[in-house]
């Protein structure tokens, strides 16, 4: 009995024990799970942060984005569109490439697409500026004149003068709205000259309104030749970086540090004194050609500097006064000798400019000037636009095809520059 007992005691003391393994192998388990479960959420939270990083990201980029300036890649910015879905039309591409593209404006942008089918471009420009499509918008722009880049402007105008569709291109692609112009009679006449420059026509009409006996040729040439204005008092600096088609002249100025470049000292036989190297050696083939007829070009006046033709200009002025000075002669800045591109013409037999008209090589060199790039540079009948008497003797280079066109056209420098070149 007493051996039984003790086995029960045995038994229970090992129940007992393994109770108490298990307890403590439940809690070892129940700790584990735990850990489990805290690393599970850490990396979850983890992951969680990082999209959000992303989709933060994404926002970012579609709200930034302005394709006018390319920081942003516009790959990058369509994908962000993918990665969010947030809009998933191939159109919306073909949109997002267009300048003024505006990423609140996108549900418009396809719904005028799939209404009119209208060109990605106009539709842009049309939603941007709140204007509907209607009749007269697609008349303006199945125009043969039209120009997409001034549809908005087409469309104020319009709005403004109510004049024909014709018309309203027409003036818009020649600036008239930019002036606030109303196309009328007068006007469409400028706009016929051939030397009309739109950028002028303001002052064109202010012209003719004080002379309204001259024609529209007439108002023309003298704006275009700035006549509008006053000498030497309506002056700016003049665009040395045109080269051999600077222009000098009372209202253009040279500063007074103003040095040409590639200046060359001319041979004794030729003259005294400095020209820039291209007009010289058009002057030397004029001379050489010259002297094949038995005719003796002299340059008796090259380039002057500021200081010489302030001497110069004084003297006249302490000898004939301002009013009669300015007639012949240029203030410092204002000549063209200046440049080192002109000179005054002689005779070796006779140095004496203002004796030069009645030579033989005069006769010459009138006919033949333009052919090796030199042009009559202040005309007769013409001073009123050059400012100067005629002067037969001075001559310009400007190359031989701008020398030719002014001489075919018998224009003055002025005219061809407002033109041609400014
Ligand atoms: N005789 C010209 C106009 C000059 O002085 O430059
Ligand atoms: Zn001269």
């Amino acid at each position: 009995m007493a051996k039984k007992r003790k086995k029960r005691k045995v038994q229970n003391k090992l129940l007992i024990q393994k109770n108490k393994t298990n307890q403590v192998k439940k809690k070892k388990k129940e700790r584990k799970e735990k850990k489990k479960t805290f690393i599970i959420f850490l990396i979850v939270a983890f992951f969680f942060l990082i999209g959000l990083l992303i989709y933060e990201n994404l926002e970012y980029k579609q709200i930034e984005y302005n394709p006018a300036n390319n920081n942003t890649k516009i790959e990058e910015f369509i994908s962000s569109f993918k990665a969010l879905e947030t809009y998933n039309n191939s159109e919306i591409i073909n949109f997002i490439k267009i300048d003024d593209f505006k990423l609140d404006n996108v549900n418009k942008y396809l719904d005028y697409r799939s209404k009119y089918n209208l060109d990605y471009e106009v539709i842009v420009i049309l939603v941007n500026n709140n204007i509907e499509y209607n009749k007269t918008i697609s008349n303006i722009i199945n125009h043969k004149s039209y120009k997409l880049e001034n549809l908005i402007r087409y469309i104020n105008y319009l709005n403004k003068y109510n004049l024909s569709i014709d018309d309203t291109i027409f003036a818009v692609n020649n600036n008239l709205d930019k002036e606030d112009i109303k196309l009328d009679n007068t006007v469409s006449n400028f706009m016929k000259q051939k030397y009309f420059i739109s950028d002028n026509l303001r002052r064109y009409l202010n012209y003719y309104n004080k002379n309204k006996e001259l024609s529209y040729k007439e108002v023309v040439t003298r704006v275009n030749s700035n006549l509008d204005k006053t000498f030497y008092k309506d002056v700016s600096p003049t665009d040395t970086s045109k080269g051999t088609l600077i222009l000098v002249n009372k209202y253009y100025y040279l500063s007074k540090n103003y040095e040409p470049k590639n200046l060359v000292e001319i041979s004794s036989k030729h003259g005294t004194g400095y020209l820039t190297k291209t007009a010289y050696n058009a002057f030397i083939e004029m001379y050489n050609d010259a002297l094949k007829e038995n005719l003796h070009l002299y340059i008796a006046s090259p380039y002057r500097s500021y200081n010489r033709q302030n001497t110069l200009y004084t003297n006249y002025v302490a000898y004939d006064g301002v009013k009669e000075a300015d007639t012949y002669s240029a203030r410092p800045g204002y000549s063209e000798h200046q440049t080192g591109l002109a000179f005054d013409l002689g005779t070796t037999s006779n140095h004496h400019i203002d004796q030069f008209e009645n030579s033989k090589e005069f006769t010459w060199v009138k006919k033949n000037a333009h052919k090796y790039g030199f042009i009559l540079r202040y005309p007769s009948n013409k001073e009123y636009i050059t400012g100067y008497i005629y002067e037969p003797w001075h001559y310009r280079y400007v190359g031989i095809d701008v020398a030719t066109y002014i001489y075919e056209n018998n224009l003055t420098f002025e005219e061809y520059y407002a033109y041609f070149v400014k």
